[in-house]
């Protein structure tokens, strides 16, 4: 009973998103069916934008969506790019591993898969980068698949269709297997996308609009007076706090140098600005020197970056070192002229140390 007061809903209040396409006006017709709306959205734009998705919001990720599918509008274009390409679109977007398994998918699906993307969850969960939830959306987006598909909107729904007061994340099995008893076999594709929406404008954190939600007569949390406080998380522990100092290395034509980072891990292969390793132990003058790119008259320029990673706070102080015309760059590294900077794949937190940069030697 739920699912059919969901499309109805869905049906009217879709919200228009570029990598959508609309629902099935018609309720209760299946998709496919001579007159109606019979097509299902493109794989690799709903592959793209639930990558895109992850841990960022529909506003910010529009601009990159249509940029990305302007540029490479299928998943072939995408796989003969130039990784930096890709990554330098990307930056803003955060999470680099996911920009470099996007490119390493889009050349898995153009070298191994003739172009195609599987169709099925248990396919689509092989491929690089893309999780049990990932291959959920697509299966029911693009597939439509009766998936089941729970994201952070989807939690919060779910935990208030059916009351559930356990915290977050020992309740998340319990909130699939609900989620599972709601999808239905019709339009699983365009349910799962209600249920983000529901989740996004009307089944919202804090005042939920109960008076407008199609689910809000059988909706326990509604009638118990406690949507409000769903749902309900486990303490966090406390991020802790990394610091580094960063050498701002110059040459007298003004060109900075520039070092690659290791290709796995935090920020992987993103240009940086050297730096020490980061730990949470602050550097003394000579240790932080002992990993200086040159011996140089370094100096600490006022000020301090500040920068916050999801599982930990950043702090950089940053170094400024005048070097000869002639200094060879480092393994890894390239000499960048200043103008060259915004055309680099630097992550946020390295524009920061820049801007400083140019501010204090300025
Ligand atoms: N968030 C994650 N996937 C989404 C989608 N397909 N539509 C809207 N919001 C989303
Ligand atoms: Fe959320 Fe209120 Fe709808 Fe329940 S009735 S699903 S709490 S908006």
């Amino acid at each position: 009973m739920f699912a059919p007061k969901l499309l109805r809903w869905y049906d009217v209040h879709a919200r228009e998103l570029p990598w959508r396409i609309p629902p099935c006006k018609a309720a209760g017709t299946r998709k496919g069916e001579p007159g109606q709306n019979n097509q299902l959205a493109d794989p690799y734009k709903v592959w793209l934008s639930e990558i895109m998705l992850q841990q960022t919001t529909v506003a910010a990720v529009e601009p990159y969506f249509r940029n990305f599918t302007e540029r490479w509008p299928r998943v072939e274009d995408l796989a003969v790019a130039s990784l930096d390409d890709v990554l330098t679109a990307w930056a803003g977007l955060g999470y680099y591993a996911r920009a470099r398994n996007l490119h390493k998918c889009a050349r898995f699906i153009r070298n191994d898969l003739g172009g195609r993307f599987p169709d099925t969850e248990d396919g689509l969960l092989k491929l690089p980068g893309v999780g049990p939830y990932t291959a959920a959306a697509i299966a029911a987006i693009a597939f439509d698949r009766p998936a089941t598909v729970v994201d952070g909107n989807v939690e919060r729904v779910i935990s208030r269709l059916f009351a559930l007061a356990d915290p977050l994340p020992a309740v998340k099995p319990e909130m699939k297997r609900r989620a599972a008893s709601l999808t239905p076999q019709e339009r699983p594709g365009d349910f799962a996308q209600a249920m983000m929406d529901l989740g996004a404008t009307i089944c919202v954190p804090r005042s939920p609009k109960c008076m407008l939600c199609p689910l809000s007569e059988p909706c326990q949390a509604r009638t118990e007076g406690i949507a409000e406080t769903l749902p309900r998380k486990a303490p966090k522990p406390e991020r802790p706090t990394r610091r580094a100092v960063a050498f701002w290395a110059q040459r007298p034509d003004g060109s900075i140098l520039l070092r690659r980072r290791a290709p796995e891990g935090l920020l992987g292969g993103m240009m940086e600005i050297p730096s020490t390793p980061w730990r949470e132990d602050t550097w003394s003058e000579g240790e932080a020197m002992s990993h200086s790119p040159y011996a140089a008259e370094w100096r600490e320029l006022p000020g301090m970056v500040r920068h916050t990673f999801t599982h930990f706070h950043f702090e950089i102080d940053v170094w400024a070192g005048q070097v000869a015309r002639d200094t060879e760059a480092l393994p890894e590294s390239k000499w960048v002229p200043l103008e060259g900077l915004a055309n680099e794949a630097l992550p946020s937190v390295m524009r920061k140390i820049i801007k400083l940069a140019l501010k204090q030697t300025a």
